[in-house]
This record gives structure tokens, C-alpha cells and sequence, in this order.
């Protein structure tokens, strides 16, 4: 049993090092701006329920199939296709997991910005600087969004020169804790203000008939946006992955750490939005959609802090948004992995020339987008809901059919002595071949059907 990884790449420190990289890579916008924001378009507890039996159907199932695909190429998405088999095909497939990682980074830098700017603004409204604070709370200036957007995109690229382990650990093990910490902190603040129970009702309580295949869409999308599936990001990571984790494993606490925090967001935001209409702010048009879009939490959660009130609020508001654009971070370097190591191991150039090329590229997109915000929405139907789960789709017929389910439980089956008796992989392998490909060519062809025809 090969015990050893090829030194030449970077390796992560511990088996809790990988799980807190993994679940920082999942854990990020996706959980705390995206899902609060789709979930209150779709109908809230429908789309919830939707939501978390994909996660576990096909969600899990693919996070396995991504990391087993990295642990044994040791390559990104487009070597690891290429490495193992001769199909000329899958290195395509990989060729769009590095777009999408691209694309959805140039707008992702955009939100994390945003993060940055509620940081200060909790700060300036604290201070009284009124005009300061709703000048950096502006969502709708092209310049402050491209200035934040290149901010982060710095500290991004930053972090990627260090090298795999160093940073994203650290950063992941002490502050998505205290991120917990303070959501808890807030739902209980939340619950007991006025009209917030009706947000809980529209977050708990589902109804059935709000269920339609735009909820299937989305719910899919969110669901590979947020556990960071479809695009390789965790087929990077699992690269980097020791022969002795249990894959299945860390897979399971990636998957339950992600859920757990998308569901407290919601429960921290439904509340916020209901309680922000009770105080007579405008929250759903009259046709009953929400009206904020992109920027809803950014409109929600700043006044909560506000009416907190006080030092109180500050501390609150201050330390949420900067938590977050950690959190966003952590997100932001997995997106970032998965082209610059796209160049590193296919092209031979250094990591520091890759990073830097591939994040001026991914910056010149963020600034035309900053100056047009709406075009966050139409990439991020295109390269997410669909585009995610397409390459999901095409990584399990590539497990399935092409690699084999055979190669797929030798490479399991390391720190996973018993897997020969184990009742997981028979199942897991009736998910890659059948259920999930099943599930994700129909609820993608039916968007595409009713897209075109
Ligand atoms: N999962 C990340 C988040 O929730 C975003 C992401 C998507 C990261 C795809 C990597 C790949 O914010």
C-alpha cells in the first residue's frame, strides 16, 4: 500500500488541517450570502428541504468521488482526467472546472469585497460618520466594488504563494469556531424581536406547493456551490490529501460543518428579513419576490447590528463581517487552487508566476463586473447552478464508466481498512453510477429544455 505522496507538491499538515481546509474551501459566501439569499427567493423551508436531501444524495456522494479522483491523480482537475485514463474527452471536462473556477472567483471577489466595506461601515455609523458610512456601504459604486474586489483579490493571491498548508489552517481553526459562535449569538438575539417568529414559520414550515423545477435548479446549484463541488476544487485539495485519511470520513464532517452553518445563517436570516419588513422596510415587491437580490443580507444585517445598538452592535457587526470575509478567504484560496495548480502541474511554471497571472486575469474580469453588479446574477446561473453541477454530472460518469468503480475502492479502500465489508461503498456506487447522474441530468435538462424550447 502506497503509503507516500510526491514531495514535490504540498501536503496538508494533519487530517484535522485537511478537514478545516476543506471545510473552510465550503464554508464561505456560499453558506452565509447565497444560500439565505436563494432560499428566501424560493419559498424558504421548500426549498431548505430540497436543499438538504441534495446535499446528501448527491452532494456527499460527489465530494467522495472528487476527492478519491484527487488523492490518486495528484493533479488538477485537467491532469487529474488525463492521468487517469486515456479519454480525450474528461481533460475537456477539466478545462471547464478551471472556468468556472475563474469565472465564479471574479464575481465571488466582488461579495467578498462587500464584506470588507460592512466592516467599516459598522465602524463609521458607530462613530457617527454618517456620510462616510453609507458612501462604503454602497454596493452600486463601480470603483469602491473594484477597489475591495482588488483588496481581496491581494490577500487571496497571497495566501496561494505561501503554499497549500500554512494560512488556510490557521485561519480556518480558530475563526470558523468563533463564526459559530457568533450566528448562535445573533438567531437568539433575533428570535426575540418583534414579526421574527414569522420568518422562522417561513423558514421551518414548508409548503409543498411552492416546490416547481426552479427550486430543483437552484437547490442543486446551491447545494455544489456550497460544498465547493463541480469544478475540482476539492479534486485539488484531495491532491494534496494523505493515503491514510479516511476519504468517506472527512468527506461526512466536510458535508455536516457546511450544512450546519448554511442552515444557521438561515435561521439567523430569515428572522432578519421578516423583522426588517414589521419595521416597514421594503423587503418583497408586490408580485411577493424579494426585491433585494444580490445585496439582501448586506441590507438585512447591517441595520440588526445598527439596532443592537451602542458598543454592543459594533462588536457584533464589526466581528460578523470580518468573520466573514474570512471565511470568504478560505473559499476564495479553493477557487483560486484549482487554475493556479491547473499551471503549476501542466505547465511547469512556478507557483508564485501562476498565481499571479491567473489572479490579474480573474481581477481584470472582477472590475467590469463591479461596474455592472447584474452580471453577478446571469454568471452566476451559468457557471454555478448549471455549470457546477454539469461537471459533477460528468465526474461521476467519468468514475462510473470510464475510470471504474474498481479503481475507485482501491483508492478508497486507503485509511479505509474495512471497506470490503463496509456497506459503503456498494451504496456509494450505486449513487456515482445511477442515482446521482440520473438526478442531475434531469433536473439540468429540464432547465435547459425549458430554457430553449
Ligand atoms: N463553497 C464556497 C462557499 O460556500 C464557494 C466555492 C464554490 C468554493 C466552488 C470553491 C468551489 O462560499
Amino acid at each position: 500500500m502506497a503509503t507516500t505522496q510526491s514531495t514535490s507538491r504540498g501536503n496538508w499538515n494533519s487530517k484535522l488541517g485537511f478537514i478545516l481546509a476543506a471545510a473552510g474551501s465550503a464554508v464561505g459566501l456560499g453558506n452565509i450570502w447565497r444560500y439565505p439569499t436563494v432560499m428566501a427567493e424560493n419559498g424558504g423551508a421548500a426549498f431548505l428541504l430540497i436543499y438538504a436531501l441534495l446535499v446528501f444524495i448527491v452532494g456527499y456522494p460527489v465530494m467522495v468521488a472528487e476527492l478519491s479522483v484527487g488523492r490518486k491523480s495528484e493533479r488538477n482537475p485537467v491532469g487529474a482526467f488525463r492521468a487517469l485514463s486515456n479519454s480525450k474527452f474528461f481533460p475537456i471536462v477539466g478545462f471547464w472546472c478551471v472556468l468556472c473556477g475563474i469565472v465564479i472567483l471574479s464575481y465571488y471577489v466582488i461579495v467578498a469585497g462587500w464584506t470588507i466595506g460592512y466592516f467599516f461601515e459598522q465602524i463609521f455609523h458607530y462613530s457617527g460618520w454618517t456620510e462616510m458610512a453609507a458612501w462604503v456601504a454602497n454596493t452600486d459604486n463601480g470603483w469602491l466594488n473594484a477597489g475591495v474586489a482588488i483588496v481581496f483579490m491581494a490577500f487571496t493571491v497571497g495566501i496561494i504563494l505561501g503554499g497549500v498548508s500554512e494560512g488556510i489552517e490557521r485561519a480556518v481553526k480558530y475563526l470558523m469556531p468563533l463564526l459559530i459562535v457568533i450566528l448562535v449569538v445573533m438567531i437568539a438575539y433575533v428570535l426575540f424581536q418583534p414579526g421574527a417568529i414569522d420568518g422562522v414559520r417561513a423558514y421551518l414550515l414548508p409548503d409543498f406547493s411552492a416546490i416547481n423545477s426552479d427550486i430543483l435548479l437552484a437547490a442543486m446549484g446551491q447545494a455544489f456551490f456550497s460544498l465547493s463541488l463541480g469544478m475540482g476544487a476539492l479534486i485539488t485539495y484531495g491532491s494534496y490529501l494523505s493515503k491514510k485519511e479516511n476519504i468517506p470520513e472527512v468527506a461526512g464532517y466536510v458535508t455536516l460543518a457546511d450544512i450546519g452553518i448554511a442552515f444557521l445563517a438561515g435561521l439567523l436570516i430569515m428572522p432578519a428579513i421578516f423583522m426588517a419588513q414589521n419595521q416597514g422596510v421594503q423587503v418583497f415587491g408586490d408580485d411577493g419576490s424579494l426585491i433585494a437580490g444580490a445585496a439582501l443580507i448586506f441590507q438585512v444585517l447591517p441595520e440588526l447590528f445598527h439596532n443592537m445598538g451602542g458598543v454592543i452592535g459594533l462588536v457584533f457587526g464589526a466581528t460578523f463581517f470580518f468573520l466573514l470575509s474570512i471565511a470568504a478567504l478560505t473559499s476564495a484560496i479553493s477557487l483560486l487552487e484549482v487554475p493556479t495548480s491547473y499551471i503549476i502541474d501542466e505547465h511547469k511554471v512556478r507557483r508564485k508566476t501562476a498565481a499571479i497571472l491567473i489572479g490579474a486575469i480573474i481581477t481584470v474580469i472582477s472590475v467590469v463586473i463591479a461596474f455592472d453588479t447584474s452580471l453577478i446574477g446571469t454568471l452566476d446561473f451559468i457557471f454555478s447552478d448549471v455549470g457546477l453541477p454539469l461537471g459533477g454530472f460528468m465526474l461521476c460518469l467519468f468514475l462510473g464508466y470510464f475510470w471504474k468503480m474498481e479503481n475507485a475502492k482501491l483508492e478508497l479502500g486507503q485509511g479505509f481498512a474495512s471497506i470490503d465489508e463496509h456497506w459503503f461503498f456498494p451504496v456509494w456506487s450505486v449513487f456515482i453510477r445511477f442515482v446521482c447522474p440520473i438526478l442531475i441530468g434531469l433536473i439540468l435538462g429540464r432547465t435547459l429544455w425549458a430554457l430553449f424550447f
